[in-house]
């Protein structure tokens, strides 16, 4: 039976592509291990909300009324939120899309320029999805230069093949917690084949400070093929809602709308998200507290004379001297679920998100014998 599936051309492709892992759920760990106490630092979420004025927007749709409700389908395009996000940004709502998570408006946009084959240029090092995104709609990855330390602009724009539709760039970039200045940015922005998409991810810019951050989304009105994505996962504290968007292009949109399925986003989601995108008290508090929890991190992680890469996101990247896969299990049996980074390229990492300070505290209390003899 299985061998005739795979007998499936697309299939068969399919097969071969590497599974995304995600960050191992607290349910998980509660049932597989019997642990009662557990501290989840895997998957960069926001501990400090979503906030009280959020949650009281979606238990008013769960409500229900005339307009609303769980009986309902939801506005298929999102107008409402889209509408705030556009204003927010200083954008035409026709230049913003929705997606179930940005994760989604990934693979639209592999979706639509994969549609005859084609390359995408990855920086190695990437978040997961862009290869499988890529992959699963037909195109050929090209990975370029990166290290942990280092993003290279430059090398992105020399590994240009004649059949590449796309490029991701994560800017911030997750895993390594590194981001590319305003110069490179404008060079690959603006040395960039105009036929080519460039996705800039942007789902950590928030947690960078505004002053010296350089947005892709200042580029917007010169190219009509850049596609700046964000997302209420990370610093809106939203990442169970999924939901996402991207700025860009009427006509880029216009594309993306031909790929979007109809109600891709859920009405609890997009109210949620209309009450959390205007909040951008809670979007400093929670920028702040960041700030306060990379600093504690970096004292105690001298104290082990651990390696740590990169100063962005509500991250960071660790190397170890023993593999990382068995520091995440050790760690895993007292309570705590990090990040290994193997399926990066980096077999001797750990990504720990920033929780609370009790959080970081539980972290380093299992962390601190088993770092005994140094990182
Ligand atoms: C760089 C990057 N982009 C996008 C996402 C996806 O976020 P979403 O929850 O919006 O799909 C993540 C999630 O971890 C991420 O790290």
């Amino acid at each position: 039976m299985s061998a005739g599936l795979s007998s499936i051309p697309g299939f068969e492709h399919l097969s071969r592509i590497p599974l995304y892992v995600p960050g191992k759920p607290i349910q998980e760990v509660q049932r597989e291990l019997g642990l009662t106490s557990i501290v989840k630092l895997a998957s960069n979420e926001n501990p400090w909300g979503p906030t009280e004025a959020v949650k009281a927007r979606v238990a008013s749709v769960i409500a229900g009324s005339e307009f609303e409700g769980l009986g309902l389908y939801p506005v298929s395009d999102g107008y409402y939120l889209r509408k705030r996000i556009a204003d927010r940004k200083g954008l035409t709502v026709d230049r913003v899309v929705l997606g179930n998570g940005s994760s989604e408006i990934l693979e639209m946009v592999a979706k639509a320029a994969f549609l005859d084959g084609g390359s995408a240029v990855i920086p190695k090092h990437s978040f997961a999805i862009y290869g499988i995104a890529t992959q699963t709609a037909g195109g050929r990855v090209i990975e370029s230069r990166a290290t942990a330390t280092e993003l290279d602009a430059d090398d992105i724009l020399r590994s240009v093949a004649e059949d590449t539709r796309l490029v991701y760039l994560g800017n911030p970039n997750n895993p390594t917690g590194i981001r590319l200045e305003r110069a490179p940015l404008e060079r690959l922005v603006r040395q960039l084949r105009e036929d080519i998409v460039l996705v800039v991810d942007q789902a950590y810019a928030e947690y960078e400070d505004p002053a010296g951050y350089p947005d892709a989304a200042a580029y917007l009105d010169e190219r009509p093929n850049l596609l700046v994505l964000h997302t209420f996962s990370k610093i809106h504290a939203l990442a169970a809602m999924r939901i996402g968007y991207g700025l860009g292009s009427k006509e880029l949109m216009g594309f993306l709308e031909r790929v979007r399925s109809p109600f891709n986003t859920n009405h609890l989601a997009q109210a949620a998200a209309e009450v959390a995108v205007q909040d951008l008290a809670f979007e400093a508090f929670s920028r702040q507290k960041n700030t306060e929890a990379r600093a504690a991190f970096v004292l105690e992680a001298a104290k082990h004379r651990c390696q740590l890469s990169g100063t962005s996101g509500n991250f960071i990247l660790m190397e170890t001297a023993f593999p990382a896969a068995d520091l995440f299990k050790e760690l895993l049996q007292r309570g705590v679920i990090v990040r290994p980074m193997q399926g990066y390229g980096l077999p001797n990492h750990i990504r720990v998100t920033f929780g609370k300070p009790e959080e970081m505290q539980a972290f380093w209390t299992a962390a601190a014998p088993l770092l005994d003899g140094g990182c």
